[in-house]
């Protein structure tokens, strides 16, 4: 099992925003999160990637304990995470936030027949991110930061990649863009936790989802229950977006 989540407390004071929330992705699963704004996705998102602390519950990475351990070790051990904000450095060049990821991803240890993510891959998913190299980040547009942030996040050389809310804005063909890379990293081994407010979208990206709403997980979609899900109008009305 790639990750398990298990009644996982965690938020910003006092109060937790996640209220024991259990969850997993199996090897090369792609799992998508939805649920409506305020759910509490992002605040999963980041206690899966050591962004916060879990106040109560674990989570296991590969049969490993990490609930305690910090956001670095996390990306060692094969998270990586593209969150909202993205996380380049907008003054740099695309290469210079590529070359930063490499250095990073150079230093990790992985199971045998893991194949690691060359400049060369990248640029053969993103062609855009090759044209781009001398450019600062700052200059690009919005979809091609968002692939710059996917690129980086493949030189980091993850087992799984946590996506939240990736194609939020982004042009149709953009989108279309990024299903076929998910494809390709799903064909590569990788597992994959896609955060995505549109229930449509995630159908197409995932294999089963889970519904949150107010800290909790309150429905689980399952392989082949889109369809029934996105016509039941009592979920649809309750905890997601159209
Ligand atoms: N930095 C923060 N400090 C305090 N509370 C926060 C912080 N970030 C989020 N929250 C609160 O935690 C709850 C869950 O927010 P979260 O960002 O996880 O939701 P989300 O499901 O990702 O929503 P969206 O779809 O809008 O991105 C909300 O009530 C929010 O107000
Ligand atoms: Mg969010």
């Amino acid at each position: 099992m790639a990750l398990e989540v298990e009644t996982l407390e965690a938020g910003y004071g006092p109060v937790p925003v996640l209220r024991g929330v259990s969850i997993h992705v199996a090897d090369n699963e792609a799992v998508a999160i939805v649920g409506a704004n305020g759910a509490g996705k992002t605040t999963l998102v980041r206690a899966i990637c050591g962004l916060s602390q879990a106040t109560a519950g674990h989570i296991r990475f590969h049969g490993q304990t990490i609930t305690g351990d910090a956001g670095h070790r996390r990306g060692e051990a094969g998270i990586a995470v593209v969150l909202e904000t993205r996380g380049l450095f907008g003054e740099l060049t695309v290469a210079d936030n590529l070359r930063l990821a490499e250095h990073t991803g150079r230093g990790v240890k992985r199971p045998q027949g893991f194949r690691p993510f060359t400049l060369g891959d990248v640029f053969e998913l993103f062609p855009i991110v090759k044209e781009k190299l001398a450019t600062r980040v700052e200059l690009l547009s919005g979809g091609q930061q968002q692939m710059v942030a996917v690129a980086r996040a493949l030189l980091l050389q993850p087992r799984l990649l946590v996506l939240d809310e990736l194609t939020t804005g982004l042009a149709p063909k953009v989108v279309q863009e990024i299903l076929s890379v998910l494809t390709a990293l799903r064909s590569r081994g990788m597992s994959l936790l896609i955060v995505e407010q549109s229930i449509k979208l995630a159908a197409a990206m995932t294999d089963r989802a889970y519904v949150m709403s107010l800290g909790r997980v309150v429905h689980e979609v399952g392989h082949g229950e889109w369809e029934s899900t996105m016509s039941n109008d009592a979920i649809s009305k309750a905890y997601l977006h159209g």
